[in-house]
């Protein structure tokens, strides 16, 4: 039978060296927020029961972590006294009775569910307490795995350990998974006798061995156990997670030409054999099928590309964008939500905000889809095989009907009926002479001024 588990994340931190205005855990990663990183993990363990220990921005905090699939409760830690202290504020969580009540951090967004299973595995085959840890060249400020004879024998903190424990670089990584039957009963024995006076979650182990317990340790990579303090550290955690994603998403059989350049984001997703060039940007709800190209210096966010499409290069794809397949939104174009038709082409310097672009239709150079009247939004529908001259301005509600020809430089306010042409646009007059009498009154003028 598979065993209960619940995930208690600590989150209650103050986050001070941020300096922000909200909690840490609140800041995104790969545009989402820590919190929602480490539920998302927890959800794809199979661990279905979360206890949240918030402080700060409680609410926020809270609502960042709602993640499908998972139970969380939320519990107030109102005094920051110490990771032991705060694992026991979801006291009554725990008190429920799970095989394994697994300890993370809320500020550690790249574990994946590997070290969790890892950790549960232990507790599976006997052990009362299993941490993990990891090997680093900068161990300073971490807890150190102390080791005897292949056993864990306890965590150290860096303020409480002597000079030769300091120089142990196998640290805790805060993850931790303990019994559950008797989790309660060995939080309970933590005290705050320490260099900083607070309740360490790491004198587990040696509460556990003194008990005639087993502890025991687990290695896990470096590059998942990172946590944030700091803008700085921060920008470190984007860094790998975005390593590890475009490696991920190439080999999976996506094409990057600078993958070091192309940002993802956390729900990003790209089908076989699309072209990412260099300088692209993807916000968060993107989808790209399969064999689109994404060109130089693009930004999708909230997008739908199809199969075939091309975009960019220099375009922007707003929410609600969706380019059916082998359509084309070409340099400087911006698209907002609107339904390109198959293989219709918006090629260069467009707004089309608002709209239905049917199939095959061609929307020439500069045309705006003037979708905004100051006070409400408007819909601009074009239909299929239409063709829009450069520059035309089409003042929505308006709708262009199939096979319809609008002239370049059209002011379109008015319905256009399928297979109708329309002008909308002042008469041109041409008046002989005009410009070279204005030329050569304008050179007299110069030179009586010269002369003067
Ligand atoms: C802790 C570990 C250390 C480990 C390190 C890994 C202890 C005593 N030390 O140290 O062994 O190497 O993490 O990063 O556990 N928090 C609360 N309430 C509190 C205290 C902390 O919610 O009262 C949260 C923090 O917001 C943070 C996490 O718990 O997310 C860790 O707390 P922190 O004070 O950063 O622990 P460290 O000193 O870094
Ligand atoms: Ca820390």
């Amino acid at each position: 039978m598979s065993r209960t588990c619940l995930a208690v994340i600590l989150a209650a931190g103050d986050s001070t060296r941020m300096k922000s205005s909200m909690s840490k855990v609140l800041h995104p990663v790969a545009g989402l927020p820590m919190i929602g990183h480490v539920m998302r993990t927890v959800a794809s363990a199979g661990i279905a029961d979360v206890a949240l220990v918030l402080g700060r921005d409680a609410d926020a905090v809270a609502k960042a972590a709602t993640v499908e699939g998972v139970n969380a409760r939320t519990f107030l830690q109102t005094e920051r006294l110490g990771t032991g202290h705060a694992v026991l504020s979801a006291r009554a969580a725990i008190a429920d009775g799970f095989d394994d009540v697994l300890v993370t951090y809320g500020d550690a967004p790249l574990v994946t569910a590997g070290p969790f299973a890892a950790a549960r595995a232990q507790l599976a085959a006997g052990a009362d307490v299993a941490v993990i840890g990891f090997h680093t060249d900068r161990p300073t400020g971490y807890g150190r795995l102390l080791v005897e004879n292949g056993q864990l024998v306890a965590i150290r903190e860096e303020k409480d350990a002597t000079d030769e424990e300091r120089k142990v670089t196998w640290c805790n990584s805060g993850i931790m998974a303990i019994n559950g039957r008797k989790a309660l009963q060995l939080l309970e024995k933590i005290d705050n006798r320490n260099a900083k006076g607070e309740y360490y979650l790491t004198d587990l182990v040696e509460i556990v061995r003194a008990g005639g317990g087993r502890a025991v340790a687990v290695d896990a990579p470096e590059t998942e156990m990172a946590g944030c303090n700091n803008r700085a550290e921060l920008a470190v955690l984007e860094r790998l997670w975005q390593e590890r994603r475009r490696q991920e998403v190439m080999l999976s059989g996506v094409t990057m030409i600078a993958p070091e350049t192309v940002f993802l984001a956390y729900d990003t997703k790209l089908g076989q054999d699309t072209m990412i060039e260099p300088n692209v940007v993807f916000g968060p709800g993107v989808t790209v099928e399969s064999g689109a190209v994404i060109h130089a210096f693009s930004h999708l966010e909230g997008a739908h590309v199809s199969s075939g499409a091309t975009v960019g290069p220099f375009a922007r794809l707003r929410p609600g964008a969706n380019l059916a397949a082998q359509s084309k939104v070409g340099n400087f174009c911006e698209v907002k939500k609107a339904e390109i038709g198959e293989g219709a082409k918006i090629n260069h310097l467009t707004y089309i905000g608002d709209a239905i672009v049917g199939a095959h239709t061609n929307i020439g150079a500069g045309t705006i889809t003037c979708n905004y009247d100051g006070i409400n939004k408007h819909v601009t529908q074009i239909g299929a095989n239409a063709f829009i001259g450069s520059n035309s301005s089409l003042i929505a509600p308006v709708s262009i009907g199939n096979g319809a020809y609008v002239g370049s430089g059209s002011v379109i306010t008015e319905d256009v009926p399928a297979d109708a042409l329309a002008l909308g646009r002042g008469r041109q007059e041409n008046k002989p002479e005009r410009a070279k009498v204005i030329r050569e009154r304008a050179i007299a003028f110069k030179a009586e001024k010269t002369k003067g």
